[in-house]
């Protein structure tokens, strides 16, 4: 194909990066844009000379249409990309993948019949400060993986008290496991390979104190062994008053890395117990308001380029459906009273 026609399912807070990475290729074109809220269709319709439609399965049938971005609330993702799939288009799909494991492999498994791009928008995958660490830990200059520590930092209160947000706090929506911890899972399997156990403990401030409408935990502990011997605590906590944000620890035998967005020095690389001033990873700017937005701008950009190049997108589906076994196990982990779930691992 010379131009790839774009239909965009969801016109929510992440669809603006979305159609900005779909322009960014220069190859690409929206053709219609799909919600719910017909007004939302219609603004964001307007912006790329798209028509509106209220109705996914117009945008899954339609003619003018090559690849398919799914950016809807958690539980649509799995019947929305599983028709688009079968229509034969490509598609993205905004993390999580899916909500659970079964409805991650039959999406792998349709996308092998079709033969189309089936990827995830994960955008750690894109973040300038994990691309870099990423880097340091594949040369080996930590050493053996001690511990992983991480955080994802920030308070959706707001958006869970406003109507447009209501799926946020019902089952399926916005919980710290299923909405946040994706990220870091994905990063685990990206760096070190498999994990081995993981255990959860889950938190439901918000619910007690804030909105006793909520059904979501608010904040999880997700931590657990690696494959490679290697133990990770992962955090996260999505009902605090402090701007939105990540953290990455990563303790090796020989060095240490240290990513925080908010810091005044973004990533930090220590060469051992005695380098007290460390050195910054000069590839990554401190960009406390843009790295997540331009990290799924790029996202976006990468699906395109790899439906019209013909290549593998940089996110592996299968590596996507990963986090959410692993998601799956930590929900598991904290019904049993935080109990460690030992995982199949290949090796
Ligand atoms: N990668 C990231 O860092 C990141 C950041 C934000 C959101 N997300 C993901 O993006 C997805 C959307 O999140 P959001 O923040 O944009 O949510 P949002 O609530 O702002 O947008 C969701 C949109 O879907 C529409 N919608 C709901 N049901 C629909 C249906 N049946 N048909 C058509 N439209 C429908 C809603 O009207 C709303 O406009 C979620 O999966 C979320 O996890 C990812």
């Amino acid at each position: 194909v010379a131009e790839l026609r774009v239909g965009v399912i969801g016109a929510g807070a992440v669809s603006g990066p979305h159609v900005a990475g779909v322009q960014r290729d220069g190859r690409a074109r929206v053709t219609v844009v799909c919600d719910v809220d017909s007004r939302a269709a219609g603004r964001l319709a307007a912006t790329v000379g798209a028509r509106a439609t209220e109705d996914w399965r117009d945008v899954v049938a339609a003619d003018d249409v090559d690849a398919v971005l799914v950016l809807l609330p958690h539980l649509l993702h799995y019947p929305v990309a599983a028709a688009a799939l079968e229509a034969g288009k490509h598609v993205s799909i905004e993390k999580p993948m899916a909500v659970s494991s079964d409805e991650c492999r039959a999406l792998l498994a349709s996308a092998e019949r079709s033969g189309v791009v089936l990827t995830v928008a994960e955008n750690t995958r894109f973040v300038d400060a994990y691309v870099a660490a990423y880097e340091v830990v594949a040369s080996g200059r930590l050493g053996a993986t001690r511990l992983v520590r991480a955080f994802v930092y920030g308070s959706a209160i707001e958006e869970f008290k406003e109507p447009s947000g209501r799926w946020k706090i019902e089952r399926g929506g916005v919980g710290a496991v299923i909405d946040a911890a994706p990220h870091f899972l994905y990063l685990l399997r990206w760096y070190f390979g498999e994990v081995a156990a993981v255990q959860a403990v889950l938190r439901h401030w918000v619910r007690d104190h804030v909105l006793p409408a909520s059904v979501v935990e608010d904040g999880a502990s997700v931590t657990g062994l690696l494959g490679n011997g290697g133990y990770f605590s992962t955090e996260y906590a999505l009902g605090i008053e402090v701007p939105w944000g990540e953290r990455l620890e990563i303790y090796g035998a020989d060095g240490s890395l240290v990513v925080d967005q908010l810091a005044d020095r973004p990533a930090v690389l220590y060469r051992g117990g005695a380098d007290f001033d460390g050195a910054p990873l000069e590839a990554v700017p401190r960009d406390v308001e843009g790295w997540k937005t331009i990290s799924i701008e790029r996202a976006a950009a990468d699906f395109i380029g790899a439906v019209l190049d013909e290549r593998p997108p940089a996110v592996d589906p299968r590596d996507a459906a990963y986090a959410i076994e692993l998601v799956e196990a930590a929900y598991r982990s904290a019904e049993q009273g935080g109990t460690a779930v030992v995982l199949d691992t290949a090796t």
